[in-house]
């Protein structure tokens, strides 16, 4: 959802648009071709939904639902989805690159995306917790491993062997970019707040993430995360308000210039 939804300012589906000769789609842009999975389970949706109740349901509005039937299906919390989006026509793949934060980001360049689409610090803090679940690939964390992970992480020897099994599934050099691992080792299909109490112990998968803790300029995100690791329930409501102000980004030419998509790739 977040790729979804920062790319063109709104949650417009654009990203589900396959290429053609008029347009040049979101999928392929590098930050996404191999990191987004998942169209053909829309599809599936669309289809169903097209058969009982056509022309009603965009594929905007199916993607923000899916977001959230997911979180519950792995164990986090339920909240109401507003409706009403439209699909747009068009997509954004050169904004791909600037609006989207990542993984090699510092604080500030990922505080300012955040802020750029109307997101607050604490949103901001409260949604990275969906990195609770899900993978990342090697290329995403090489250069983390490789570099800061020993000084956040402060060598204790559970963190070292838990280092030495990341660098054996992304070694220093020579391919395997794609080689994957979820990014809370703890609990990987589990959605609790088990990755704040990871970035607690300095070992965020992701450089984005440890930096929510330890970065100089993080004093606010910082105490977050610190409330977060102890309060499971406050990461819950958080987490919950600030996805529907996520998914209540909108594109606003799709006011005028959007649809109800009859099928979500086109
Ligand atoms: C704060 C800025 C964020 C950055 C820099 C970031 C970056 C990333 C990266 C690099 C990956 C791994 C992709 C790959 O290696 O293929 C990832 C995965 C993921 N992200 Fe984020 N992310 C951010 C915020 C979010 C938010 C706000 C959400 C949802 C609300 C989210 C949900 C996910 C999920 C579910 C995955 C796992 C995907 C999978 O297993 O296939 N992320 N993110």
């Amino acid at each position: 959802l977040l790729s979804a939804c920062l790319i063109r300012q709104g949650c417009d589906a654009s990203i589900l648009l396959d290429d053609t000769i008029t347009l040049q789609g979101e999928k392929k842009a590098p930050i996404n071709v191999d990191a987004l999975k998942g169209f053909r389970i829309i599809d599936r949706i669309k289809n169903k939904l097209e058969s009982e109740c056509p022309g009603i349901v965009s594929c905007a509005d199916i993607l923000t639902i899916a977001a959230r039937d997911a979180v519950i299906l792995v164990g986090g919390p339920y909240w109401d989805v507003p409706v009403g989006r439209k699909d747009s026509k068009t997509a954004g793949y050169a904004l791909t690159s600037t609006n989207l934060p990542t993984s090699d980001a510092g604080l500030l360049s990922i505080i300012s995306k955040f802020l750029y689409q109307g997101l607050s610090i604490t949103d901001m803090v409260a949604l990275s917790g969906a990195h609770t679940i899900g993978m990342a690939r090697c290329v995403n964390f090489r250069a983390r491993i490789y570099g800061d992970f020993e000084a956040t992480s402060g060598m204790n020897p559970i963190s070292e062997t838990h280092l030495t099994n990341l660098k054996s599934v992304c070694p220093a050099a020579g391919g395997e970019d794609n080689n994957e691992t979820a990014m809370d080792y703890v609990t990987p299909n589990l959605f609790d707040n088990s990755f704040y109490q990871i970035l607690l112990k300095g070992e965020g998968l992701l450089n984005s993430d440890q930096e929510l803790y330890s970065s100089l300029f993080g004093i606010e995100t910082k105490k977050l995360v610190q409330k977060y690791a102890e309060n499971q329930i406050a990461f819950f409501q958080q987490f919950s308000d600030s996805m529907v102000k996520l998914g209540n980004i909108t594109n606003p030419d799709t006011y005028v210039n959007g649809e109800v998509r009859k099928n979500c790739r086109f």
